[in-house]
C-alpha cells in the first residue's frame, strides 16, 4: 500500500491525539509538526517522535512529503491555515469549529470542492461503534421515524472564576464558548445518527461567570489553577450554559443543553432519539452501552460486542465484548474512514457519502451555532439555520 505523509499544525492537546490515530493505521507516516514557534515544534516533535520540526504552518505546507494536513490551531487559525493548506492541494483533516463564521466555512467548501480534496472535521462522536449503530438502526427503521430528539452535553471544567482558557476570548475562540466548542459536537452528532437536518432554532444563552481571573503566565489547555498562579480580572462576553429548541427537516422536534459550569459532568455528552415505536440514547461517558427503549417488551442495554452489533458496522468495534473502547479509539475509527478515502482517492460527496464530516457538515455546524446565536440576541425566538 502507498504511504500517506502526514503533518499537523499545533500540537497542544488534542494534537498529539490526531498523531496517535493516525498512527494506528499502519499506512501514514508522522513527517511534520509546525507549532507556534520553532523551539516549540521541536519540543513536541521530539516527544512525539516526529522527524520534522517546523517553526511556521507555511513551512509544513510547503514540505512534499506532507500530504495530508491536520489542523489543530486554536480556532481563530482554522481558516487561514485551512485555506493556505487547500491552495497548497493538500488533503485537510480540521479540528472543529472548521472556522470562526458560517461565512468563511462556506469559503472553505467551495475552496475545497474546486481542489477536489479529501476535506474532513473532526466531529469525532461519529467513529464511537455504537453510535454507528444506533445510525444503522434508525435508518433501517427500527425506532420508526424519529420524533423527538433530546440531550446535552455538559462540562465542569470552567466552574470556577480561575478557569481560563483561549475558548473564553472572542478573537481567539470566536463569537461562542459552550455551543461552538461541544454544542457544535452535539448537533453533529443529532443530525449524523438520525438522518435529518436542524432546520430551525430557539435559544436561551447565559454567561454565569461574567468576570473570570485570567492567568498572566502560561497554563496547559484544561488545566485548573494553582494557588500561586498570577491573574488579571477580566470581563467575559461568551456564553458557558445555553438551552435550545430545535426543529428538524422531516417535522421532528428536539431541544439540548450545553454547559461548562455543571458540577460532576466531565464529558457528558447524551443524545437520545425517540421514533414512532421504540427510542435509542447514547451516553459519551458510557459509551460501550446502547439504550434501546421500548413500549410493548423490556428495554434493552446492547454491549459493545462485535458479534452482537450489526455486521455493516462491526469494523468500528477492535475488541471483543467486555474490553471498553474509548474517545482515542473512537478517534483512530474517525482518522481511518478519511485516510480510506485518501487512500482510494476518493472524494467525499453524493456518489460516495462519507461517515466522517466533511468541511459542508463543519459549514452546517457554524450556521447552527450562529442561529443560536441570533436567537438569543432577538430575545430567544425562533431563527431559521441558514443553509
Ligand atoms: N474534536 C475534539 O473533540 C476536540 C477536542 C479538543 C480540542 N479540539 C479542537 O482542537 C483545537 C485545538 O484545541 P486544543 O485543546 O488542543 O488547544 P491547545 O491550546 O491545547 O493547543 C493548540 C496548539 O496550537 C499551537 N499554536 C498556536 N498558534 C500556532 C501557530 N500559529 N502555528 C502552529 N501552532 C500554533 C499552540 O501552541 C498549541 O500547542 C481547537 O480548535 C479545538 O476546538 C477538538
Amino acid at each position: 500500500m502507498k504511504r500517506i505523509g502526514m503533518g499537523i499544525v499545533g500540537a497542544g492537546f488534542v494534537g498529539p491525539h490526531h498523531v496517535d490515530a493516525v498512527r494506528r493505521l499502519g499506512f501514514v507516516d508522522v513527517v511534520a509538526i509546525a507549532g507556534s514557534s520553532e523551539q516549540s515544534a521541536k519540543q513536541k516533535a521530539d516527544a512525539l517522535g516526529v522527524p520534522k520540526a517546523y517553526g511556521s504552518y507555511q513551512a509544513l505546507l510547503d514540505d512534499p512529503a506532507v500530504h495530508v494536513v491536520h489542523n489543530a490551531t486554536p480556532n481563530y487559525l482554522h481558516f487561514t491555515v485551512n485555506a493556505a493548506a487547500i491552495a497548497k492541494k493538500k488533503h485537510v483533516v480540521s479540528d472543529k469549529p472548521l472556522a470562526m463564521t458560517a461565512a468563511e466555512a462556506r469559503q472553505l467548501v467551495d475552496q475545497a470542492r474546486q481542489a477536489g480534496i479529501v476535506n474532513a472535521v473532526t466531529f469525532n462522536y461519529r467513529g464511537n461503534p455504537l453510535v454507528q449503530q444506533a445510525r444503522h438502526a434508525i435508518k433501517r427503521g427500527d425506532i420508526g421515524p424519529p420524533r423527538f430528539l433530546i440531550g446535552q452535553y455538559l462540562q465542569d471544567w470552567l466552574i470556577k472564576d480561575t478557569d481560563y482558557s483561549w475558548r473564553l476570548e472572542p478573537d481567539k475562540g470566536g463569537a461562542s464558548s459552550a455551543l461552538g466548542d461541544i454544542g457544535s459536537h452535539w448537533c453533529d452528532l443529532a443530525q449524523h445518527v438520525s438522518g435529518l437536518r436542524i432546520t430551525h432554532v430557539l435559544g436561551d444563552i447565559t454567561t454565569t461567570i461574567p468576570k473570570r481571573k485570567k492567568p498572566t503566565g502560561s497554563r496547559e489547555a484544561f488545566q485548573a489553577a494553582s494557588g500561586s498562579e498570577k491573574f488579571e480580572l477580566v470581563d467575559i462576553k461568551v456564553e458557558d450554559l445555553a438551552s435550545v429548541l430545535l426543529r428538524f427537516d422531516n417535522g421532528a422536534k428536539g431541544s439540548f443543553s450545553v454547559g461548562q459550569v455543571c458540577a460532576g459532568h466531565k464529558n457528558d455528552l447524551v443524545l437520545e432519539v425517540c421514533g414512532s415505536i421504540s427510542s435509542m440514547r447514547w451516553r459519551q461517558e458510557f459509551q460501550n452501552e446502547l439504550w434501546i427503549g421500548h413500549r410493548d417488551k423490556a428495554n434493552e442495554l446492547l454491549s459493545k460486542d462485535p458479534s452482537l452489533i450489526d455486521g455493516e458496522v462491526r469494523h468500528y468495534a477492535h475488541l471483543p465484548g467486555g474490553h471498553q473502547e474509548g474517545w482515542a479509539d473512537a478517534f483512530a475509527n474517525l482518522m481511518r474512514d478519511i485516510y480510506g478515502f485518501i487512500a482510494e482517492g476518493k472524494k467525499p460527496d453524493a456518489a460516495h457519502p462519507p461517515a466522517f464530516a466533511t468541511f459542508e457538515d463543519g459549514y452546517r455546524a457554524n450556521a447552527i451555532v450562529e442561529a443560536i446565536l441570533e436567537s438569543a440576541k432577538q430575545g430567544s425566538g425562533w431563527v431559521a439555520v441558514k443553509s
